[in-house]
């Protein structure tokens, strides 16, 4: 038995996950099953990354606590896992305490390598990316290459890493061992930055305070990617009293490390993170396999390209294995793939609906009419042989393509198999013999094959389609097995149908969409969405998907969730109000916005409202507005109000909140 230990990339908490984020963990999860069902001693690690500027922005534009921006989205990653089925062991959050241990006991060997030093560092840096780039990776207009936003001069004293010491060794390390980056397009495009020269990299922060204090720098907080790349070993217990599973998973010799990262992450995980450890005299893992971005209309799906799939919408409607299905067959692991809802819904209704679905009642209804509600006797081997033989050949592909991460090519063999079983039928048409009583073992020949080519099938699903998978082999009253022993083979081997067993009536695997339907439904709302959206919202967003305006109305231009916290609205309580002189519409409102200062609002309400009604009512302002005068009085915000039939009316909390409270 070998050991094996996979990881994904700890998630930002910036973000509620949509698909590029549940993809790597799909990805993950179906390898851990694969390795387990291989009989390896297995280690799934996920997890969030909770430090840096970038939250403590993100956080702060929402006007709560960094640590409650980051339980409020990891809770949201927990029940996504959840709902699909995932089965990672651990889930790292590096604001834990086991984490921080982890990041000091890598400094400490870092520095004792004496490979940190301080000094001033000057240039362009991404906070999004939370990384500097030099002049020439920069686009026009000093715009990040990755977010294509612009990127802020910064100049402050740093720790430095002395990863210009390291480049021999990377190179060495890429040459020697050409699978420790893979695919081996990535590998080069890795190996000639590295070839073109390292700097060193500043590892400390002066200017952040959300982050874990520099051991021996304590105005200086770590660096976020050497915090964030320690998860892997900290969730191990490195630093720990009991650093057992570090001893079994990443410090030893027969343990396998494989690191799932998307491309744009590569740079950290190909050079920075073998040369921290390299430094730190730690082990490196086997592999980081870089993926590619799943696309919408050719640009990344992301938050900021305003355009994403969110995951618990499409578990939702279609399940989790119809979702892990698509992603799965859909991208060749390692380049990018286009998200196309279209091609969802098609895959559905051809693959899983018409080829695994319906193979599964055809066989076991004709098989339960034909035997009296039971699996047919097994017929000799002749009748066996054709499928049999198929069935050998996909699965030695299927394995193949399974420990190669090559996850579409695993799923095209399987479902050469399933074609093969439908046309078996057509060509021997059972259903033609069901009516004679002595053709019994004729239906037996040609149905015995076809639902142990069905089981073979399923049992190999097992680990891409969890929930369906057992299904079928219920369907089939053949066993779920937890492992396949013998050389991979045991349940993967032909013969394993029991004969004769009682078949139970199977419901529909996948009843089939309608696909101009669900299109409908996905309108905007599923693509578009803030991505921080809060509970409230989502239940907006269910009705709209129901009502038939939404149908119809030409759909408004769509803002990203930034853009929407770039407005600050805060409740205010209105302390004083009078009409404004010469005006028959404006009011001139004194609010109490929680500040040392009250301040002046004209409203244009006077129509609707009597100035002595809105002393002590609470109302919505924006905050940030900035200042104008309307007949010559200044206003410094606006106050909130939907207009019906010409007149305005008031937003206001359903009950008191102190005043100043954040509203989004
Ligand atoms: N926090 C860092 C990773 C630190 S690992 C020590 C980070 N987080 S992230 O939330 O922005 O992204 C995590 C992963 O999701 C990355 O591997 C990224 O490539 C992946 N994806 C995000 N959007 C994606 C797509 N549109 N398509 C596929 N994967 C993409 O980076």
């Amino acid at each position: 038995m070998s050991r094996f230990y996979v990881t994904t990339p700890i998630y930002y908490v910036n973000d509620l996950p949509h698909i590029g984020h549940t993809y790597t963990t799909i990805v993950a999860d179906t390898v851990a099953r694969w390795r387990r069902l291989r009989g390896d001693d297995v280690r799934f690690l996920t997890g969030t990354d909770e430090h840096g500027q970038k939250i403590e922005q993100a956080a702060a534009a929402q006007g709560v606590a960094p640590i409650a921006l980051a339980d409020r989205v990891v809770d949201r990653y927990h029940q996504l896992w959840q709902r699909l089925g995932l089965t990672h062991d651990d889930f790292i959050r590096t604001t834990e305490a086991r984490h921080a241990r982890g990041v000091r006991a890598i400094i400490e060997r870092i520095a004792a390598n004496g490979d940190f030093y301080v000094a001033r560092h000057e240039g362009w840096y991404c906070v999004r990316c939370e990384a500097y780039y030099t002049e020439k990776e920069l686009l026009e207009g000093n715009l990040c290459p990755i977010h294509h936003t612009p990127c802020e001069w910064r100049s402050e004293e740093n720790v430095f890493f002395r990863l210009s010491r390291y480049q021999d060794q990377l190179l060495e390390l890429y040459d020697r061992h050409p699978d420790f980056i893979r695919p081996a397009t990535r590998r080069n495009e890795v190996r000639q930055f590295v070839a073109d020269g390292l700097k060193d990299l500043s590892v400390s922060r002066t200017n952040l305070d959300w982050g874990i204090p520099f051991p021996g720098h304590d105005d200086h907080t770590v660096y976020v990617w050497l915090d964030a790349l320690t998860n892997y070993i900290s969730a191990l217990g490195l630093g720990a009293a009991d650093d057992t599973l570090y001893r079994k998973f990443w410090d030893a010799d027969d343990a396998t490390v494989v690191q799932l990262v998307g491309k744009d992450i590569l740079r950290f995980h190909g050079v920075f993170w073998p040369a921290f450890l390299m430094s730190a005299k730690l082990p490196l893992p086997e592999t980081v396999w870089a993926h590619g971005w799943w696309l919408v209309d050719d640009r990344k799906m992301s938050k900021s390209s305003g355009r994403v799939a969110r995951a618990d919408h499409l578990i939702e409607d279609l399940g989790g294995d119809a979702v892990r299905y698509y992603l799965l067959r859909e991208m060749v692991f390692g380049q990018d793939a286009s998200w196309s809802d279209e091609g969802v819904v098609e895959r559905f209704n051809s693959d899983l609906a018409n080829d695994l679905g319906n193979s599964t009642s055809r066989l076991v209804t004709l098989s339960r009419r034909a035997f009296d509600g039971h699996l047919p006797p097994r017929p000799d081997a002749e009748s066996e042989a054709a499928l049999q033989a198929l069935a050998d050949e996909v699965l030695t592909e299927f394995r193949r393509a399974m420990d190669d991460f090559a996850f579409r090519d695993a799923l095209r063999s399987l479902w050469r198999l399933l074609q093969a079983i439908s046309q078996h039928l057509v060509q021997h048409e059972p259903w033609k013999l069901l009516k004679d009583p002595d053709q019994r073992p004729q239906v037996a020949a040609i149905l015995w094959p076809a639902l142990e080519a069905l089981r073979l099938v399923a049992t190999a699903l097992l680990p891409i389609l969890p929930e369906t998978a057992p299904k079928v082999l219920g369907a089939l009253r053949a066993p779920v097995p937890s492992v396949f022993t013998q050389d991979d083979r045991g349940a993967l081997a032909w013969g394993g149908l029991a004969s004769g067993a009682e078949l139970p009536e199977v419901a529909p695997l996948f009843p089939r969409i309608d696909k101009d339907a669900y299109l409908k439904t996905l309108q905007e709302p599923a693509m578009a969405e803030a991505e921080t959206e809060t509970p409230e919202s989502e239940a907006s967003t269910a009705s709209e998907k129901t009502s038939p305006e939404a149908d119809v109305e030409p759909a408004e231009p769509k803002i990203d969730i930034d853009r929407f916290f770039e407005v600050v609205l805060k409740v205010a309580e209105v302390r004083e109000a009078t009409k404004v002189a010469k005006s028959n519409k404006l009011l001139k409102l004194t609010v109490d916005l929680g500040e040392p200062e009250t301040r002046t609002v004209v409203a244009g309400i006077a129509k609707a409202y009597a100035p002595e009604d809105l002393v002590g009512r609470q109302v919505v302002v924006v905050a940030n507005l900035a200042p104008a005068r309307l007949m010559g009085v200044e206003s410094n915000g606006m106050v909130l109000a939907a207009t019906q039939d010409g007149r305005p009316v008031l937003l206001s909390p359903e009950t008191k909140v102190a005043p100043g409270t954040r509203v989004s």
